[in-house]
């Protein structure tokens, strides 16, 4: 590769980096919201929006390039590819890059703090860890939920629902299961299943009225607890989905502790999560992602995404064994079923 193309690749990685904020604040603005009423100029739309014109008219440049706005002499309308972007195209990429803006880049830019001494950068940045912080800020807590049942339940559950493996278990309880999308869709799909959520007391009424608008009532409960204090016993089949990367290993540890505690004989759990030593061959998108996913996962949050010998560490000193392991077509997504130790 000669010198000027090796300038260019790293130019090109340096420029990435305005992407996400011009995006970010873009969106916020509604940008994308009020050119999906009515194309305008910038002129016209900072008027409407209250922006400042010649602001705005840089951004509306770049997103033009960018090929998110068409342009027609002066005036802007919204590309196709852009409409996650407006509130209307109801996609949990709006949420995700809100949330990025207000809660994850403040972290980022924390990073050379994190990597000097590995402080947590959420809480350098806001001044709370994650959790604290929600609780004490409904408004990004809300931002959050929303993110989390979007991502959730556009992007992985028809995925998972399809490729869980219940080897024929017919009681199952998804733990950490939030509003009970997982459970729910495996109600959905397998007729002789019951499945339960455990989750924060908080999630209760929103569960609630899920399951209930979704006629389900009969095979799907919401139970509320503390997934460190205890979790029910009796189901054959437990799960787990992107909960353990919150937490550090000795939470971690603890949840799967619980779990174990509550599993009876033929019991199995499946954890569903990404892991970061996965192989990729014939699985779109690049591995570069689940690196990119790591780092998220370390700023926003005491945890990170683990390797298979780190949850073999892990489901060891909880008492559990790994049976299985198999991997989704969704980057950030593995299977990995435990037993009991005998
Ligand atoms: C990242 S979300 C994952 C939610 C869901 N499994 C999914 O994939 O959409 C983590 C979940 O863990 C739950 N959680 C955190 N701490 C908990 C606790 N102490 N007891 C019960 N649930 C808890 C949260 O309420 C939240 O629903």
């Amino acid at each position: 590769m000669s010198k000027k193309l090796i300038d260019q690749h790293v130019y090109d990685l340096i420029q990435s980096a305005y992407t996400a904020n011009v995006l970010y604040a873009l969106t916020k603005a509604r940008v994308f919201d009020q050119l999906l009423v009515k194309p305008a100029s910038a002129d016209a739309l900072a008027a409407d929006l209250g922006l400042d014109a010649q602001a705005l008219q840089a951004l509306l440049q770049f997103a033009h390039a960018i090929q998110l706005l068409k342009r027609d002499g002066e005036v802007y309308s919204v590309a196709r590819r852009a409409f996650p972007l407006a509130e209307k195209g109801k996609s949990w990429l709006r949420s995700y890059l809100l949330l990025w803006g207000e809660q994850l880049n403040p972290a980022f830019a924390k990073l050379p703090e994190h990597l000097a001494t590995g402080a947590n950068a959420f809480e350098l940045a806001h001044g709370k860890r994650i959790w604290d912080w929600y609780a004490s800020d409904p408004g990004q807590n809300e931002l959050f939920v929303e993110y989390m049942a979007g991502v959730t339940n556009q992007a992985h559950l028809p995925v998972v629902i399809e490729e869980l493996a219940l080897h024929g278990a017919s009681r199952v309880l998804a733990v950490g299961g939030g509003t009970g999308s997982l459970a729910c869709g495996l109600v959905e799909r397998h007729a002789h299943v019951r499945a339960d959520v455990y989750d924060q007391p908080s999630n209760s009424r929103n569960a609630a009225q899920k399951i209930a608008a979704r006629g389900l009532s009969e095979r799907c409960a919401f139970i509320g607890g503390n997934i460190f204090a205890s979790v029910p016993a009796g189901y054959e089949l437990y799960t787990i989905k992107h909960v353990l990367h919150d937490w550090d290993d000795a939470n971690a540890a603890a949840i799967l502790r619980c779990i174990a505690r509550a599993m009876e004989p033929g019991a199995r759990l499946t954890i569903v999560e990404g892991l970061l030593d996965r192989p990729f061959e014939g699985v779109e998108p690049e591995p570069g992602y689940l690196h990119a996913r790591n780092i998220e996962q370390r700023l926003w949050t005491p945890g990170r995404v683990r390797t298979l010998p780190e949850f073999e560490a892990l489901s060891a000193q909880a008492g559990l064994r790994i049976e299985q392991v198999t991997h989704s077509r969704i980057f950030d997504i593995s299977y990995i079923r435990c037993a009991p130790k005998d």
